[in-house]
Parts: C-alpha cells; structure tokens; sequence
C-alpha cells in the first residue's frame, strides 16, 4: 500500500521539479490505545504510530522561497522565507506555516526547498493527520539543512505549530507519529516525556478501527474548553491540597472532597481525569501480561467517561460502543482521540472481525444513514527517511 503512494509522490516530484528528490520522509499516523485527553494532564498515554502515512519528497533550490504541493489536494503553497509568517484561510497551509514559523523562531537557518507530498491517512477521523504532516516537514527541513534538532524536539516543535493553528493539544500526536516503533506501543509520561516501548501483542485479538465518518464541528473549542475545565479543576486541588502539582500528584478521594468547590463540569473533567491516568496504569499492565480482557475492559470504561464524564462523545460514537459491547467477539471498545466522531479503537476475536464488520456496517447505515469506514491498521515506525532498497 505504501510502495504505491512513495512511487505515485516521487514520480509527481520528478514531473513537476524535472529532478530527482533529494530524501523521501515518510510520517506515521497514530492510534492511542489508552489515555485520551490526559497528556495535557500530566498524565500517561498509551499509543502507537502506525502504517497509514504521509509520503514527502524534498529537494533544496538554492533560493529564499519554497514551494509546498499537497497531491491529494491539487493545491500548492509558494512561501518567501523572509517574508513575516501569518494565518491563512486555507487551513492545510498553516500546519506549513506554523512548521516553518517555529523553525524561524528557534534560530534554525535554511533556505529554500521544494516539496511534495501525499497520504492515505484519512482526514478527520482522529488518526493524527496533522501531527504527521508537521513531523513529517519537521524531519525533512531538518534532514536537507542538517539542523540537528533531536527527535523530541522535532515532535514538541510540531505540538507549538498544532497550537499555532488553533488547537491547544497535548504531546501525543506529534510524541507517537516521531517515535513509533514496528509492533510496539509507546508508553509516554507526558510529565516528564520519558517513554517505554511495551509489545503490542494483543493475542486472539485483532486490532480494528471503526470510522463514524461525521466529525461534529464543535471539535477545536469544545476541546480547548475541555483544558480551561482542566486546569480550574488543578487550581482548586491546589489551593486544598498544597503538595499538590499536578493531578499526578492527585488522588481519586481528594477529587470528591472538593467537589462542592467545583462547578459540575469541573468536577466531572477532573475525575475523568485521576480515573482515567490510573486505568493507563492498569492497562499497560495488563498488556504486558497478556490479560486482554481486562484492557479491554478498561477500553469499555473509557468510553463511558468520556462519553459522560468528560462529554466529547457523540450519538454515532456511543452507537458504535454500545452494539459492540453487546458482541462476545468484541473484548474492547472505545473512541479514539479528542472525540467529537472519528474513531472508535476495537479489539475483535480473531476470525471474527467480518461477522462484526458486516453486522456493524449494517446497523451503523440503518441508523444513522451513514457508511461506516473500516481500517485495519498495523503498528509501525515513526517518521523515518525512506531507502529504497
Ligand atoms: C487530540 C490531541 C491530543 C490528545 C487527544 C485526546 O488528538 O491532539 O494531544 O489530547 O486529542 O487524547
């Protein structure tokens, strides 16, 4: 699947550069399979990068402007270097901008190149299309003009250009798509960013994702609201609790003591918050045991905190959750990432997966009138330089 589209960005590079590339990147998106809307929190995640990708080629030109073509979006970006960086109306340019703007702002000197670059991530269903796209450019300038910006910088650079354009979001994206490793699951303390690798071995299970394919547009504020809820929750735990730093510090009891000081939503992000950096505790132990039906069970738990505790569910998502977790064949289930439609993550008893695929798609159109989008995914490296061999 990917030859194809490394074959399909180089050949496009060679037509419209008449050159070679110089580097060929190619940048994972990610699936996460537990710990959502806590790596803003202090807490720990548990995701992966995996084989959907973005493919780029670059080359330099010798010139103070650089031209950026998205294939898939038959559009390009022609940007002067010296020239002052600023939003656009064209949303895919400023993950571009906020990338170049970054580099700019931390020193890093390089010139003109010319890029191109396709994905068969698909776009809005919580797979991280994004962060791939910043890491990606980020790997590529910093391998053209060797820049030497380290692997977590790259992926803390491309978080500071995701909030550039809007998005006020933790460190997971960016952290899994730049360190992802074939077959493995990273775990993050996004704290301190320290990481492990543990196998993703998930036994009789398959791994399947679900796509509602609606993507409600309330996404980008509801989700920054979700982190003012988050830190007036923090500010409260720490004027009772002064050892308190962050809700790492935090226990479940010391929520519910001060739920009277918090408006209802406050308290309900929060103690989605504590439940949920302790069932990432719980589920990568498990993981590691080879106990898949209590991460599964945990995955189930997620889903209904996040669906009434931390609210960034939606009827399609809860739909999903709801018929599956009536199937034996399913052992977990939940929503992906920041919510609000996207994906559900899915572990389905292996020979299983098409009776559930088809039944779910069945149900899922008679309801809603929509098609499901089903992927399979495997687990795979972070953003890499492409050798063909
Ligand atoms: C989005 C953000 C991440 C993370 C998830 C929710 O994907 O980019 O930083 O907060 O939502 O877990």
């Amino acid at each position: 699947m990917n030859n194809a589209l490394i074959h399909k960005t180089s050949l496009f590079f060679k037509e419209t550069f008449h050159a070679e590339p110089e580097i060929i990147v190619l940048s994972p998106g990610r699936i996460n399979i537990i710990g959502e809307h806590i790596d803003y929190n202090d807490g720990f995640v548990l995701p992966a990068a995996i084989d959907k990708i973005i493919c780029f080629a670059f080359r330099k030109n010798e010139s103070n402007a650089s031209r950026i073509i998205a294939i898939d979006l038959e559009d390009e970006l022609e940007l002067d270097l010296q020239s002052p960086i600023l939003l656009s109306d064209k949303v895919w340019t400023n993950y571009i901008r906020g990338v170049l703007l970054q580099l700019k702002k931390g020193g890093f000197e390089f010139q003109g190149f010319d890029c191109v670059f396709s994905s068969n991530i698909p776009v809005g269903s919580g797979l991280s299309s994004s962060a791939a796209l910043e890491c990606g450019l980020l790997f590529g300038i910093n391998e053209l003009f060797k820049l030497n910006i380290k692997p977590v910088d790259i992926a803390l650079m491309g978080q500071k250009a995701e909030h550039w354009v809007g998005i006020n979001c933790g460190i997971m994206d960016q952290f899994s798509s730049v360190m992802g490793l074939e077959n493995k699951v990273l775990k993050i303390d996004c704290k301190t960013l320290e990481y492990e690798y543990h196998n993703a071995d998930f036994n009789d299970y398959s791994l399947v994702l679900f796509d509602s394919n609606v993507k409600h547009s309330l996404f980008t504020s509801e989700y920054n609201t979700r982190r003012d809820e988050c830190e007036e929750g923090l500010t409260i735990l720490k004027n009772n609790f002064p050892q308190i730093n962050s809700f790492r510090d935090c226990t479940e009891n010391q929520v519910l003591s001060v739920k009277d000081k918090m408006t209802t939503n406050v308290f309900k992000r929060s103690h989605f918050v504590i439940k949920e950096i302790n069932r990432v505790q719980l589920a990568c132990e498990a993981l590691d045991k080879g106990n898949i039906d209590v991460l599964g069970e945990l995955m189930f738990e997620t889903h209904g905190g996040l669906s009434t505790d931390y609210e960034v569910s939606c009827a399609e998502l809860d739909m999903i959750v709801a018929t599956l977790k009536k199937e034996e064949a399913v052992i977990g289930s939940r929503l992906m990432g920041g919510g609000f439609g996207g994906c559900t993550i899915n572990l389905i008893k292996k020979g299983q997966e098409e009776m559930i695929k088809n039944k779910l798609s069945a149900l899922y159109l008679d309801t809603f009138g929509i098609e499901l989008r089903i992927y399979d995914v495997k687990i795979g490296n972070g953003t890499s330089l492409y050798k063909p061999n």
